[in-house]
């Protein structure tokens, strides 16, 4: 009840108190939620982490404590000394656990004032992100929020056991350091000594991990910030969490296991809910012919259709002249939608183009026609096909788009997820995983003029596409990585590794990177390849993105403590800033032009 000064000891938490305590003297600390004044009687609930526990000032109990109550405002920080006491059978409070008891307080000590604040500690309010990202300390009271935080901290703690369990160790690794490239842009952090040179933020541990493996330590993990500079959406940040391992001597099997049961216990210890293993999987072909995505969403059917032998000589040019050019056209059928509007279909129209679609063909299927735009070009040989492949019954909405295979997949993937979400297809409490096998290896940038490493440069490919292929027909060589999708979002994704230097040499020479820059940049990693390496592999989770699903949050800002705007500003610090000029100085740098 007092430490050794004399001081009042915290006893239990504002969660805490039952009826069973009846009688006990306690003391809680914690901040004023709400204060009531009913009839020279002053309420209190007291709020910390844990949960609320009203207080009572009550003249007669203390004098003194009840005069002291009158200045108490919301979100003071009190403690309180006092007995628990049963309420009155018409002030019980079934939604709450401390709700049959109160405290009576004999003593209170008021810890620190607190200005009205900018919003209500209250999950309901409705303030502006920039005002909560600004008062992000007032923000993260709300319980909603610190739930979430808190949900964050058991999904990391579920993470170290289970991987511990299972023989990975933890190993940091540098955050000052060289280019890792994931296919971001690099954070650059100049070098007071050594001017004019540059570290670069990681953004992955990828070539350490792989070093760990090549030193013999066979199974890595790490809880890991990474950071990248690329363009921010609902569920990117700058700088995120990754749940970053390496094993050594396995291939994709065993890692899919690990990885799935890493979920699993994830998912028990965070929400209880039973994850069923091992979970599907498919090809990057297949997810593309039928979804349209590299990340489908399973939860749901409205597949893809492809129709673009049907058409390829349609009357239609649109068709017609798209399948000549190397183009496909690709079919989704909302069943039972030919109610839509015009402005519903005018909008989806719009949708698709955001995704560089040019149009967005329709055809709504009646008891004895067709009624679209388009439908008098085709014969009727034409119609019975397209009907029958994509199962055209009437009441039928029948979307089309025709572009090159990765406009139209993209766009009417996407046009999927929105549909999906429109036509309430998606069951928000189901949880679907699959993982996503088999990429291609590079993809041709165009206006670089060059391939790019469709996951990362240390990807194995598949060992079939390893000797003639590789040089003569990059864009068909499979790699050997993956991902784990839930509900069409990535959540992780690794591969098998390239483990002979032979093999990387190759594959960074087709990435267009020149002997002497393969040396500069990655000679250690290749050195190391020449040192002894094992067959190794890993993954990555977003640690962020996996909070955020767990929590059934849309913004993976609400999961993190302390997160960034879309322009990548703090609103809470005001980072980034300018230097003084001294620090400037001090690295020899000159700032050409600040943009306001
Ligand atoms: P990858 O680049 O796929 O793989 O990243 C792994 C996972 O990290 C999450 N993620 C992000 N989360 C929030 N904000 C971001 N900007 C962001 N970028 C990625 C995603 C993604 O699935 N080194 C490899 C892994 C490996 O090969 O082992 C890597 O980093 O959920
Ligand atoms: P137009 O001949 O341009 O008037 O187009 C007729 C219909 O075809 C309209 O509904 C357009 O939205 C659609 N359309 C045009 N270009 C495409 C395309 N590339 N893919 C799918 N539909 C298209």
């Amino acid at each position: 009840m007092t430490d050794s000064l004399g001081k009042m000891r915290r006893t239990h938490n504002c969660e805490e108190l039952r009826e069973t305590d009846v009688g006990k003297e306690v003391v809680l600390m914690g901040w004023v939620q709400k204060r009531r004044d009913h009839g020279g009687v002053v309420f209190i609930d007291l709020r910390d982490r844990k949960g609320i526990t009203q207080i009572v000032f009550n003249p007669s109990v203390s004098e003194k404590a009840h005069d002291k109550a009158q200045t108490i405002r919301g979100e003071y920080v009190l403690g309180v000394r006092g007995k628990v006491s049963k309420r009155p059978d018409d002030m019980l409070n079934p939604k709450m656990a401390t709700g049959s008891v109160e405290i009576m307080v004999d003593e209170l000590k008021i810890f620190s004032k607190a200005e009205t604040p900018v919003f209500q500690i209250e999950d309901r309010v409705e303030a502006s992100e920039t005002i909560r990202l600004k008062y992000r300390h007032l923000d993260l009271r709300r319980p909603g929020l610190m739930k979430n935080i808190i949900a964050r901290h058991t999904a990391s703690m579920a993470v170290r056991d289970y991987l511990n369990d299972n023989g990975f160790l933890d190993i940091e690794t540098p955050f000052l350091t060289k280019s890792t490239p994931e296919g971001a842009r690099d954070y650059l952090v100049p070098s007071r000594v050594n001017h004019g040179k540059f570290y670069a933020l990681p953004q992955s541990p990828q070539l350490f991990k792989q070093l760990l493996m090549i030193s013999g330590f066979d199974r890595y993990y790490q809880i890991v910030k990474c950071f990248r500079d690329e363009d921010l959406r609902a569920d990117r940040q700058p700088e995120f969490t990754q749940i970053d391992m390496e094993l050594s001597f396995v291939g994709e099997d065993d890692i899919m296991e690990i990885a799935e049961g890493l979920i699993k216990e994830v998912f028990k210890k965070v929400r209880d809910i039973d994850i069923k293993s091992p979970f599907n999987r498919i090809t990057y072909d297949e997810a593309i012919t039928r979804f349209g995505l590299d990340k489908p969403d399973m939860r749901f059917g409205l597949e893809l259709c492809d129709i673009s032998d049907i058409v390829k000589d349609a009357g239609f040019k649109v068709f017609s002249s798209v399948v000549k050019k190397g183009g496909i056209v690709k079919a989704i059928n909302a069943k039972g939608c030919t109610n839509f509007t015009r402005k519903q279909i005018d909008d989806l129209t719009e949708f698709v183009s955001v995704y560089r679609a040019k149009g967005l063909a329709w055809i709504k299927v009646k008891e004895d026609s067709w009624q679209s735009p388009i439908a008098k070009f085709f014969t009727d040989e034409e119609k019975q096909k397209l009907k029958e492949r994509i199962d055209m019954e009437p009441g039928d909405l029948v979307f089309f788009v025709a572009d090159t295979p990765k406009i139209t997949n993209e766009a009417l993937g996407q046009l999927r997820n929105e549909l999906g979400k429109q036509l309430g297809l998606i069951d928000d409490n189901t949880y679907e995983f699959v993982w996503v096998t088999r990429f291609p290896m590079f993809e041709y940038d165009e206006t670089e003029k060059r391939f790019q490493a469709l996951h990362h440069p240390f990807t194995a490919p598949v060992e079939e596409d390893m000797d003639e292929k590789l040089e003569n027909d990059p864009l068909s060589v499979k790699s050997r990585a993956y991902d784990m999708v839930l509900n069409g979002m990535e959540i992780g994704g690794g591969s098998i590794r390239i483990h002979t230097r032979d093999l990387q040499e190759r594959v960074l020479k087709l990435l267009g990177i020149t002997k002497e820059d393969a040396e500069e940049k990655f000679g250690f990693l290749l050195n190391a390849l020449d040192s002894g390496a094992p067959p190794h592999g890993g993954i990555a989770f977003g640690l962020d993105r996996l909070v955020m699903l767990l929590c059934r949050e849309d913004s993976i800002r609400n999961v993190i403590a302390f997160p960034k705007t879309q322009k990548a500003t703090c609103l809470l610090t005001d980072a980034p800033s300018i230097p003084s000029s001294d620090q400037l100085q001090e690295l020899s740098i000159r700032v050409s032009r600040i943009e306001e």
